[in-house]
């Protein structure tokens, strides 16, 4: 029997591809960007396994156009680019990357906290722009983190992680959660609330939902208007889980006060997405991930689960177990 078809719609960083051309007939797309939906049907034609990674759309027309298709494996933790009930449907079992990502997105997300409490970006700006002409007491004050309240939308395992880090930052802890975490509420005096007193009683909140149907514009007008005037919202999750139009207005109200994200929606944002415009606005390019290591150990997670699919053995990580036949 020959080796397996597999395209891979970007190069990867660390050396997990090569593991994957020994075992399989692997075309990799080349571009910088993602191959364009036309590119991405025609290659998928032939495949028996695809590695995406979450600029692709894997929806049913895709699946559709590929009828030999047994395996996917997306280099993701989250899977919303996918139509997993599709897959599910056709026997595909789909593989994603959780938990290897864990402290580097919670880094991140932290990285986000702390950069927008204390205006980082502003002061790098503002230090190398000449206008720095002497020490001022009143000089891009910031807000303390320490003995500030963070709430947590979601507590999986990044904001689990999330909330040890703010754990040693003396902040105190809120989240909400479908399932009670008592770990966290004994280890790190972590507090489960309803929504509606996370949104009131945060200083920072800090979003760490999967998108779902059931996610998509967690945070709306109505939620935002009970935010404190004061409050910044982190978001390193997906951008539709906030209604960006929403948050547009209620950052130019000031409530929130505002906004650190690695999202948006879409992405990248258009050139004339107000948010670019809007000066209590940090803004990262889906970063929360990006390190060394961490993008290294991803890729591999995604070739070990593309070829445990193809060779019909169980996936280190699956999103529809329910796929096996
Ligand atoms: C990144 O956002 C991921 O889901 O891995």
């Amino acid at each position: 029997m020959s080796p397996p078809r597999v395209f891979v719609t970007r190069k990867l960083p660390g050396d997990a591809l090569e593991r994957l051309r020994a075992r399989t007939r692997m075309e990799v797309w080349e571009g910088e960007l993602p191959p364009p939906r036309e590119a991405l049907l025609s290659r998928s034609r032939e495949a028996e396994g695809l590695l995406t990674l979450l600029t692709d759309r894997v929806d049913a027309a895709l699946l559709e156009a590929a009828p030999s298709l047994r395996a996917l494996s997306n280099m993701a933790a989250g899977v919303d680019n996918i139509d997993l009930s599709a897959c599910t449907a056709r026997g595909i079992p789909v593989g994603h990357t959780p938990f290897v990502l864990t402290e580097t997105t919670a880094d991140f997300a932290f990285a986000l906290l702390l950069a927008a409490a204390r205006r980082i970006v502003e002061a790098d700006a503002f230090a190398r722009s000449g206008r720095w002409r002497t020490w001022q007491p009143a000089l891009l004050l910031g807000r303390d983190v320490h003995g500030a309240t963070l709430g947590i939308a979601g507590m999986g395992a990044i904001g689990r992680a999330v909330a040890r880090r703010a754990a040693g930052f003396g902040m105190r802890l809120l989240y909400s959660s479908r399932s009670p975490h008592p770990e966290e509420e004994a280890a790190l005096g972590a507090m489960a609330v309803d929504k509606r007193t996370l949104l009131r009683e945060s200083d920072f909140l800090s979003l760490h939902l999967p998108l779902t149907a059931e996610t998509r514009h967690y945070l709306g007008a109505a939620e935002m208007a009970q935010m404190k005037p004061t409050a910044v919202l982190i978001n390193t999750s997906r951008g539709a889980v906030v209604d960006q139009p929403a948050l547009v207005e209620a950052l130019r109200r000031g409530r929130p006060a505002f906004a650190a994200l690695d999202v948006t929606d879409p992405e990248p944002p258009s050139a004339d997405e107000p948010l670019l415009r809007l000066p209590n606005l940090l803004l990262a390019p889906h970063l929360g991930s990006a390190s060394y290591a961490t993008r290294a150990r991803m890729a591999s997670l995604a070739v070990d689960n593309l070829l445990a699919a193809l060779e019909g053995r169980p996936l280190p990580h699956c999103a529809n177990p329910q796929a096996a036949r």
